[in-house]
């Protein structure tokens, strides 16, 4: 898919804020600093689309960006930031539990996973939720680039898929990304463009 045009639209706290749910919507999610902003420029071959920055806790807002004038990317605050009090962060939560749980457009929630970090509880109990609520996602490895060897990466995942294998029955859809290299977009668009597909062919939500 060619990205032809993608505008930010708005900021909110507030689910009911944001854009009318009638288009195709995509959420990345993860920890604080692994990569969701800047996975969003990759995507969208922007440099500056999404804030990014080396300081975990940099997104504090549900943004979106308008793809194509048909679909939506939404870049979402980090969960597990250590550095902020424990009301700022309970009210992130809340914010984003509210977002995911309320938007009948949102087709596919992607978690961001760095490739570097052995399965992390955080991480492992916030997928666990989505499937409690039954919320479809899919894991992206992030950073790819910072592994020096390909066979690491293979490694890192393969235990990252031992590990759920100890819960799910069956694994989400993955994709190994390196937003620094433009690795894995072509995989991820492509996986958007049939999703978009799916939900123009399933008429009005
Ligand atoms: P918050 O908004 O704070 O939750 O962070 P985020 O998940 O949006 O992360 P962000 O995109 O701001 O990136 C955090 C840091 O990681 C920045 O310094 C990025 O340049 C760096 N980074 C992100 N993706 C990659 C990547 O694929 N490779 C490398 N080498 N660095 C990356
Ligand atoms: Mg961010």
């Amino acid at each position: 898919m060619k990205i032809k045009e993608a505008v930010f639209v708005t900021s909110n706290t507030d689910y009911l804020k944001c854009p009318a749910p009638d288009l195709p919507e995509y959420a990345f999610i993860g920890r604080s600093n692994v990569g969701k902003s800047s996975l969003i420029n990759m995507l969208t071959a922007r440099k500056n689309l999404a804030k990014t920055s080396q300081q975990p806790g940099k997104t504090q807002l549900i943004n979106h960006f308008l793809i194509n004038g048909s679909w939506y990317l939404v870049d979402l605050p980090g969960y597990g930031y250590a550095k902020v009090s424990k009301v700022d962060r309970e009210n992130w939560q809340q914010m984003i539990d509210n977002y995911l749980r309320n938007r009948p457009n949102l087709v596919c929630i992607f978690v961001l996973i760095d490739s570097r970090h052995d399965p992390q509880r955080v991480d492992l109990e916030f997928m666990e939720k989505l499937g409690q609520e039954e919320l479809p996602f899919h894991i992206v490895f992030t950073k790819a680039d910072k592994l020096k060897k390909s066979n690491q990466v293979t490694t890192h995942i393969e235990r990252y898929r031992q590990k759920l294998q100890e819960t799910w029955e069956e694994l989400p859809p993955m994709f190994i990304t390196s937003a620094e290299k433009g690795e894995g977009r072509d995989p991820l668009l492509e996986a958007i463009e049939a999703y978009n597909q799916a939900f123009e062919e399933a008429g009005p939500q």
